[in-house]
């Protein structure tokens, strides 16, 4: 069943998007997975990256006329403005993240497409939301432009699954930590750079405060729980706006002291920016038990293991 499925994966070029667009081609075949993104690839790049699409998220004709080139069956869209970049260009943010969004969900509300994935974001949560062990339902007033986008929708997902039954399925990311790509725009980036800065200076400016922590995970866990979401049974799916995820959670204070025990004379120094007003009003940690109990989610990923994992490959 699987082997008829062709994906597009919108947004290719991004943190999570490589990532992904490696993991779905080794289940359903390099030929099978359409990478895409709005950036023109060069020779090089285009070998490794084919089957590949240029694509603006906002050309809807575009993007139906590729799904008609290859019948796609499902699209994972990835294409956004992330949160620190969103607050620099508010009305491109809440263009470029709703109406991507509306053109997918309208393609798969007119039966072109069977399987929609959307990633939202624990940005969707407010300074008013209890922020430790942030339950699924709760008070959300979130107050970036990001944050506001993926709440709405959130919303828009449900309605089009419960109005027009689109299978559409969403996880609420924490932030993302991966040795293959960087991170751009984002609140959670320092926990990328960090490392990074570890390997090369041996210090790091971090722009959040020490005691900051923040909801985090690692990539190849964000990779398992996207696909593994979008391979449950439908009916398990109960939820169809987006699911809390949650892999361990960490301040930078923390992150620098297990960065010490691969390298002992690591500083870190904070010169905090307007990011730490962002990550304040976001959870500390979030609690994930609906996806444990509806399709069965787990984290394998806990600091330690994610940093030697990370340090490992970033040191070759
Ligand atoms: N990592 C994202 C950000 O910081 C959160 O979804 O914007």
């Amino acid at each position: 069943m699987k082997a008829k499925e062709k994906i597009l994966v919108i947004g290719s070029s991004g943190q999570i998007g490589g990532e992904l667009v490696e993991g779905l081609r080794t289940i359903y075949g390099q030929e099978s997975v359409i990478a895409s993104d709005i950036k023109d690839l060069d020779n090089d790049a285009l070998i490794t990256a084919a089957p590949y699409e240029t694509l603006n998220v906002l050309d809807k004709n575009r993007i139906f006329e590729i799904v008609q080139k290859y019948e796609i069956t499902q699209i994972y869209l990835l294409a956004a403005l992330l949160s620190a970049t969103a607050e620099k260009n508010p009305m491109f943010a809440w263009d470029l993240n709703m109406n991507g969004l509306f053109n997918v969900l309208d393609l798969a509300k007119e039966g072109h497409i069977k399987k929609v994935y959307w990633p939202s974001s624990i940005a969707v949560f407010g300074p008013t939301t209890p922020r430790v062990n942030t339950p699924q339902y709760t008070i959300m007033e979130p107050n970036t432009v990001y944050g506001i986008s993926k709440q709405t929708g959130e919303r828009w997902c449900e309605y089009y699954f419960n109005k027009y039954n689109v299978d559409v399925r969403s996880l609420r990311y924490p932030g993302l930590i991966g040795y293959k790509s960087a991170p751009g725009g984002g609140t959670t980036d320092y926990a990328v750079h960090i490392y990074h800065e570890a390997i090369k200076h041996q210090q790091y400016e971090c722009f959040l405060s020490e005691n900051t922590s923040l909801p985090m995970m690692y990539m190849p866990d964000a990779i398992k729980a996207t696909i593994d979401l979008m391979h449950a049974e439908a009916e398990k799916v109960k939820i169809r706006s987006a699911y809390n995820l949650s892999g361990m959670s960490f301040s930078p204070k923390e992150i620098a002291l297990e960065i010490c025990t691969h390298f002992p004379t690591f500083k870190i120094s904070y010169n905090p920016d307007s990011r730490q007003q962002i990550a304040d009003s976001w959870p500390q940690s979030i609690d994930d038990s609906a996806a444990q109990n509806d399709w069965g989610w787990k984290a394998q990923y806990d600091l330690k293991k994610m940093s030697n994992d990370m340090f490992k490959h970033l040191i070759k």
